[in-house]
């Protein structure tokens, strides 16, 4: 079942889905799709894509494991491995013969960027964007992540020792930094002030990475059975 309430041109969304309720705020008009659980329950309620006006976004009332990380923990751990891996790409890039190791790293940072970044934007922007009061925060991270995907379209198509390859990822690197400081600084501070509730988000959130990953996983045994 769904209920939408409007109020003062504002639309609240309550989706009942077996054990889980979800509540959201919606203020933005751009359309969005889907992909999460939170897309087969709007599914069932009738439509595929929404729009953040009627639809958006999760405040998730689920009930975390004891012990679980909150949303801001995996993502600032998430940040941690990231800023590593590039790290260690530039200490690649300072070697000699390494193309082999350079071309499993960098696989390995796009995954774990697009991964990141799909977790961010399905389920926790939308859940801060509705919680505090600054869409031109949110605004700069969705195109600061336009910028990053566009960069690893980029890299996804090369290989190392290709016409400015290591000046994509030295960039890229810089790009996530400049990111990760205004998230952490800026984004998960005020996310801390709404009282959203983080332990459920995180929740929501690991269980969304679980769900890709196993989807990556048998997508590349798919290809691996084509390519044998
Ligand atoms: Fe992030
Ligand atoms: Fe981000």
């Amino acid at each position: 079942m769904c209920v939408i309430v409007r109020c003062a041109g504002t639309a609240v969304l309550t989706i009942r889905a077996s054990d889980k309720l979800f509540v959201g705020v919606a203020r933005r008009k751009r359309p969005i799709h889907f992909t999460t659980r939170s897309q087969r329950t709007a599914d069932s309620c009738g439509g595929g894509t929404l729009t953040h006006t009627e639809s958006t976004m999760t405040q998730a009332k689920t009930r975390s494991a004891p012990g679980a990380k909150d949303a801001i923990a995996i993502l600032t751990e998430d940040h941690k491995k990231v800023k590593k891996m590039f790290m260690d790409f530039e200490k690649l890039m300072n070697s000699e013969n390494k193309e082999v190791q350079k071309g499993t790293l960098v696989k390995k940072i796009c995954e774990e960027l697009t991964l990141h970044t799909q977790v961010e934007e399905e389920i926790f922007y939308p859940a801060v964007r509705g919680a505090i009061d600054d869409d031109e925060l949110m605004d700069e991270a969705d195109v600061e992540h336009d910028g990053a995907k566009e960069l690893i379209a980029q890299l996804e198509d090369m290989e190392p020792g290709d016409d400015h390859y290591d000046a994509k990822v030295t960039v890229l690197g810089e790009n996530v930094d400049h990111h990760v400081k205004e998230e952490q600084d800026e984004m998960f501070p005020k996310a801390k002030k709404a009282k959203l509730d983080l332990a459920a988000l995180g929740t929501q959130m690991l269980e969304r990475k679980q769900e890709l990953q196993a989807g990556d996983d048998a997508s590349t045994a798919k290809k691996n059975a084509r390519a044998a």
